[in-house]
C-alpha cells in the first residue's frame, strides 16, 4: 500500500491518555483527567437497571425519547427563560463530545473559519480541521482568562462561520459574566455566525454566581447550539450522555448528520433520566457539592508555594507553579507524576501555540481522602 495520508496529520495522543496513562504506570494519583472517583447516586443506577428489565433496550427514537426532551426543554426555559420546543429544538446526543462534533460536521464547510477562545477543550479542531474549515484563535491568559471582545471582532471576517464558547471554562475554571454575553450579542448582531456554547458545566458555578447560558440572550439563542453533559451533572462521564438544544432550522441540519452518525442514543438511560430529572434538587445541589470540594481543597494547599485564584466553576483548579520551576509545564507535570506521583494536566496543551503561563489543572471532584492525599504531595514540593 501506498503511504496513508492522514486527515488529522498534527493530531497525537491526546494529552488526557497521556497523563492518565503515566499515572497508572507511575502508580500516582490521578487528578488528571475529568472524572470523580466517587459513586453515583443508587438511585439513577437502579432506574437504569429497570429500564433494561421493562425492555428498553432496542433504538431510541432519533432525536431521544420524547420524555426526556420534554423535561430538558423544561427545565432550560424555567432556568433561563428561553422557549424551546421538545418536538423541534432539541436532541440528546450520546455525550457533548458527540453534540460538538455533529454541529461541525453540519455547518462547517471547506474554507470556512471558526472563532475559538483558547484555551479550548480539546476536540473543536480537530472537528474543524476535518471538515475543511480554520480555526481561529483567539488566546486568553491566566490568571483570570478574560476575553478581549474588540479582539474577538477583529477576528471576524467574511468567512468566518462559527464562534465556540465554554462556560463555565474548562480548564481555567472561569465563567463569562452577563456583561460578556451582552457584549458577545452586540458583537454577532446582523451576522450569520453561529455560536456554539459549550455548556458542561452549567451546574457547576461557585459564589453564589448564576450561569449565564446563551439561551438567556434572544440574540444569541437565536443563532446557537447550546451543548449539556449528564456526565457532567450526574456524575456518569463513562456513561456518554448529553443533548444540545437549538432553534428548529439549525436542528433541522444538525438531524440530518446525527441521524447517520449515531442514530440515537442510549435508550435505558435516557428512560432513567426522564425520571431522574423530575427532582431538580439533584443538580440544584451541585454548586454546593462542589464548593465544598473546591474550598477544603485549597484550605488545605493555602500554604503551599502553588498560587491560585480560586475556580468560579467547572471541577478543576489550576496551580500555578511559577514559585517553585521555570520548567516548561508539560515537563512539570511530568515530572510531578513520576518523582511526586501526582498527576495533573498542564494548560499548554489547550493554548495557541502552546503558550506556557506556567499552570497545571487539577480535578477536585475527588472523595475527601484523594484530596488529602493530593495536598499532602502538593504541600511538599
Ligand atoms: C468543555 C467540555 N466540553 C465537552 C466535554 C465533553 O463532554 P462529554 O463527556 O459529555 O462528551 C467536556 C469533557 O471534559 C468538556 O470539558
Amino acid at each position: 500500500m501506498t503511504p496513508l495520508i492522514s486527515k488529522l496529520p498534527n493530531v497525537e495522543t491526546n494529552i488526557f491518555t497521556i497523563m492518565s496513562g503515566l499515572a497508572v504506570q507511575e502508580n500516582a494519583l490521578n487528578l488528571s483527567q475529568g472524572f470523580p472517583n466517587f459513586e453515583v447516586s443508587p438511585r439513577l443506577m437502579d432506574l437504569v437497571n429497570k429500564a433494561m428489565r421493562k425492555g428498553y433496550n432496542q433504538y431510541a427514537p432519533m432525536a431521544g425519547i420524547p420524555e426526556l426532551r420534554h423535561i430538558i426543554t423544561q427545565k432550560t426555559n424555567t432556568l433561563y427563560q428561553s422557549n424551546y420546543h421538545p418536538d423541534t429544538d432539541i436532541t440528546v446526543t450520546s455525550g457533548a463530545t458527540q453534540a460538538i462534533f455533529t454541529i461541525i460536521a453540519a455547518f462547517v464547510h471547506p474554507g470556512d473559519e471558526v472563532i475559538v477562545l483558547k484555551p479550548a477543550y480539546d476536540s473543536y479542531e480537530p472537528a474543524i480541521e476535518l471538515y475543511g474549515g480554520t480555526t481561529i484563535p483567539v488566546q486568553l491568559s491566566a490568571p483570570d482568562f478574560k476575553v478581549d471582545w474588540e479582539e474577538v471582532r477583529s477576528k471576524i471576517s467574511s468567512k468566518t462561520r462559527m464562534l465556540i464558547i465554554n462556560t463555565p471554562h474548562n480548564p481555567s475554571g472561569t465563567i463569562l459574566s452577563e456583561s460578556d454575553m451582552l457584549t458577545l450579542q452586540d458583537l454577532l448582531k446582523d451576522t450569520d455566525i453561529i455560536l456554539l456554547s459549550d455548556e458542561v458545566y452549567e451546574h457547576i458555578i461557585f459564589d453564589g454566581q448564576t450561569h449565564q447560558s446563551a439561551a438567556k440572550f434572544s440574540g444569541l439563542r437565536e443563532r446557537a447550539f447550546i451543548t449539556a453533559s449528564f456526565g457532567k451533572t450526574f456524575h456518569t462521564t463513562g456513561w456518554k450522555m448529553g443533548y444540545c438544544l437549538a432553534p428548529k432550522a439549525l436542528m433541522d441540519e444538525f438531524k440530518k448528520v446525527h441521524q447517520f452518525n449515531v442514530f440515537c442514543s442510549n435508550h435505558p438511560i435516557q428512560q432513567a433520566l426522564a425520571i431522574y430529572l423530575k427532582h431538580p434538587e439533584h443538580y440544584e445541589a451541585l454548586p454546593d457539592f462542589y464548593q465544598q470540594k473546591r474550598d477544603f481543597f485549597l484550605s488545605l494547599i493555602k500554604d503551599s508555594r502553588f498560587t491560585f485564584t480560586p475556580a468560579a466553576g467547572t471541577y478543576f483548579q489550576l496551580l500555578n507553579y511559577s514559585a517553585i520551576t521555570d520548567e516548561y509545564d508539560v515537563d512539570f507535570a511530568k515530572r510531578l507524576t513520576r518523582e511526586h506521583k501526582i498527576a495533573s494536566i498542564p494548560v499548554s496543551v489547550f493554548n495557541h501555540k502552546q503558550q506556557d503561563d506556567k499552570v497545571l489543572r487539577f480535578c477536585f471532584a475527588k472523595t475527601e481522602e484523594t484530596l488529602e492525599q493530593a495536598a499532602e504531595i502538593l504541600n511538599k514540593i
